[in-house]
């Protein structure tokens, strides 16, 4: 047997024994009396009776050996502003942040809404909240006042944590007046607003609600705040995300669990070494933001990267840029970034002395081998695809080559990390499928390891009908994805089971885009699907049945119209949501008893086969998508 082999084994059949060493990885103030306890399936409780805090995991513990070392790097390219931070200055911002938190009345267990550009304040009050034992939920700021109003509602926030502004592109980007709209949008409304003010754009406070950062900073210069030791299972973040139905997802975190998770995968896949630099490209509003800016990184004793701004620009060699300047040695990306970067001048990738970088590590969507090769090409360095969610925390298939070094297989994430006891299931009769390249649905058997989701916030009933009873007659976790295993045990993801898509590694729900749609006065019906895309994975493309179409002959009004629907989802959703296109029909495919036939839609799209037709209502409606798709 391999090490790897071993090692995985070991994970699932001692698996308390295989978790009691992880947990050596993070500090405890008291140590855990049960490793897991699976006695309420589908429901894990991680490192029962153990007592630590995350705050000083990633910060505080590293203050003895490492005080001055880099702890946060925050590079902002929109407004030429670079500050570093040793973990000594970290862990007094942290605290500064921390005490106006409690000045503000957040106590331990509340929750404190982040909504923020890609700033080190971000990290601060991220830190700040698992410092005190509040649950903070950070919302993209990409996302608009709709979205953040059904998060607000769901959250139930203490306190909001934002800014005047972010930038993209050079463009200013407010975010207060969309935080405004988004809580009066809200039946719950936060007690306080903690501003941070970048003097980007104006800001209209609310007296009473609204506090200015710098100000309450400046009373808390030097307020010790110590971290409040809380128990393993006790909840440090929720984090929303789409799945089929319109309403977004709590994912629910825990502590214990998920800092021995992220401390155990730096080890094991990402080879950290503390003292070295960690720049992952994603955004804290999504799980990588979480897992591998902020606490991964930090947990591990490495430097880690917040960069706001575009891989492009003032040029496309920004990013090598940094890994030259701050010595990276483990970088993570999305395959569309590095889509975005193949098509800009080669010669940018050889102006910068690159050779501190180990590897490259790529998630969130599909990585084609074209990408892949033209990546590790031009790097020279091991490119390592890593498949998992925002449900899971940490990878569920990659390479662990912190353990055992192992080939990669391009177009392949790779085989099981240890903990997750993958297997493919038959849909229909929900068998497993033990043999080679057999499609299947990728499934994890409970326990999920530490540092997955506990359940849905304040759903455990949604928890356990959404992820562990869609496969009849088995409790099991769907990821709600395809997949294959080759011969050697690699996994092939062949994209999404459900109503999810994935646009430049962007996780969207078509139900929530379809909803927000159907909001304009001149929709009857409409249907989103995501269809493959060169660029970006995917593209949302919305068909639409107009109450009133007699215009729409005419291309300016048809125009007019597809134009004011996109406004209205930037408005409610924000832009990433936006679908690429807007097309009118008279009627949406849909079977007999009026079901929506949206994969066939897609497939027509993709100019695919859209298979068995046979429930279907009238084939008028998919001549139509075929005819307007392939103008
Ligand atoms: O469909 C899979 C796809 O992204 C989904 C999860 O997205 P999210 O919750 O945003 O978490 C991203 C964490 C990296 C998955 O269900 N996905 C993620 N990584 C890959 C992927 N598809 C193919 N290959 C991957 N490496």
């Amino acid at each position: 047997m391999t090490a790897y082999a071993d090692f995985y084994r070991r994970s699932i059949d001692e698996r308390d024994a295989f978790w009691a060493e992880q947990a050596a990885l993070i500090d405890w103030k008291t140590q855990p009396t049960q490793i897991c306890d699976y006695s309420k399936p589908p429901f894990a409780n991680w490192y029962v009776g153990g007592t630590t805090n995350l705050c000083h995991n990633a910060v505080d513990r590293h203050l003895a050996k490492r005080g001055d070392q880099n702890a946060l790097i925050f590079v902002s390219t929109e407004t030429n502003e670079e500050r570093v931070y040793s973990f000594r200055e970290l862990h007094a911002e942290v605290q500064r942040m921390a005490a106006s938190l409690l000045a503000l009345g957040v106590k331990k267990g509340d929750r404190v809404l982040i909504y923020m550009p890609m700033i080190a304040e971000a990290a601060f009050a991220m830190l700040a909240c698992a410092r005190i034992g509040a649950i903070h939920s950070v919302v993209f700021g990409g996302f608009a006042s709709g979205a953040l109003a059904s998060r607000i509602e769901d959250a139930t926030p203490h306190v909001v944590v934002s800014a005047d502004a972010g930038s993209r592109g050079g463009k200013v980007v407010p975010y207060k007046p969309l935080l405004d709209e988004a809580i009066r949008l809200s039946a719950h409304k936060p007690a306080a607003v903690l501003l941070v003010d970048r003097k980007l754009a104006t800001m209209d406070l609310t007296a009473g609600r609204d506090h200015d950062w710098a100000t309450l900073r400046e009373q808390h210069l030097n307020t010790v705040v110590p971290c409040e030791w809380v128990d393993s299972t006790h909840i440090s973040y929720t984090l929303y995300t789409s799945g089929t139905t319109g309403k977004p997802k709590g994912v629910q975190r825990d502590t214990g669990g998920y800092a021995v998770a992220l401390a155990a995968s730096m080890q094991h896949i990402f080879e950290a070494q503390p003292g070295e630099t960690y720049f992952s490209t994603s955004d804290i509003g999504w799980v990588v933001g979480h897992s591998y800016i902020v606490y991964g990184p930090l947990i591990a004793g490495m430097a880690t990267i917040m960069y706001e701004g575009l891989p492009t620009r003032p040029d496309a060699g920004i990013w090598w840029h940094l890994v030259e300047k701050y010595k990276v040695t483990r970088m993570f990306s999305a395959p569309t970034a590095v889509r975005v970067l193949k098509k800009q001048d080669p010669a940018l990738l050889k102006k910068y002395d690159i050779s501190s970088l180990k590897a490259l590590y790529l998630a969130g969507e599909p990585l084609d081998e074209t990408t892949a090769q033209w990546i590790s090409d031009s790097l020279g360095v091991p490119i390592i695809d890593n498949y998992w969610q925002t449900e899971t925390g940490w990878p569920i298939l990659t390479i662990a080559n912190g353990v055992q070094k192992a080939p990669s297989k391009f177009g392949s994430p790779g085989v099981p990390m240890y903990g997750f006891d993958v297997r493919l299931i038959d849909e229909n009769t929900g068998e497993e499928l033990k043999g080679a390249n057999q499609k299947g649905v990728v499934t994890i058997e409970g326990p999920l390891p530490p540092g997955c989701l506990q359940t849905v916030w304040r759903d455990d009933a949604r928890f356990v009908s959404t992820y562990w009873k869609s496969i009849p007659g088995k409790l099991v976790y769907n990821t709600f994805d395809w997949g294959i295993r080759d011969e050697d045990g690699y996994f092939f993801i062949l994209g999404r089971t459900d109503d999810v898509i994935n646009v430049a590694g962007h996780r969207l729900g078509t139900r929530e885009i379809e909803e927000s749609i159907s909001s304009h006065p001149n929709v009857a019906e409409v249907a989103v699907v995501g269809v493959a895309d060169q660029l970006k994975g995917q593209v949302a493309m919305a068909f639409v049945v107009a109450k009133d179409a007699s215009a729409l002959s005419e291309d300016a009004a048809r125009l007019k119209l597809e134009g004011d629907i996109m406004k209205v989802v930037d408005g409610q959703l924000g832009a990433v949501a936006r679908p690429a296109r807007v097309f009118f029909v008279n009627l949406l495919p849909k079977t007999r008893s009026g079901k929506l036939l949206r994969r066939a839609i897609q497939a027509v799209c993709e100019g695919r086969d859209p298979g068995d037709l046979t429930t279907m209502d009238d084939p008028g409606a998919l001549q139509q998508v075929r005819q307007l798709f392939t103008k």
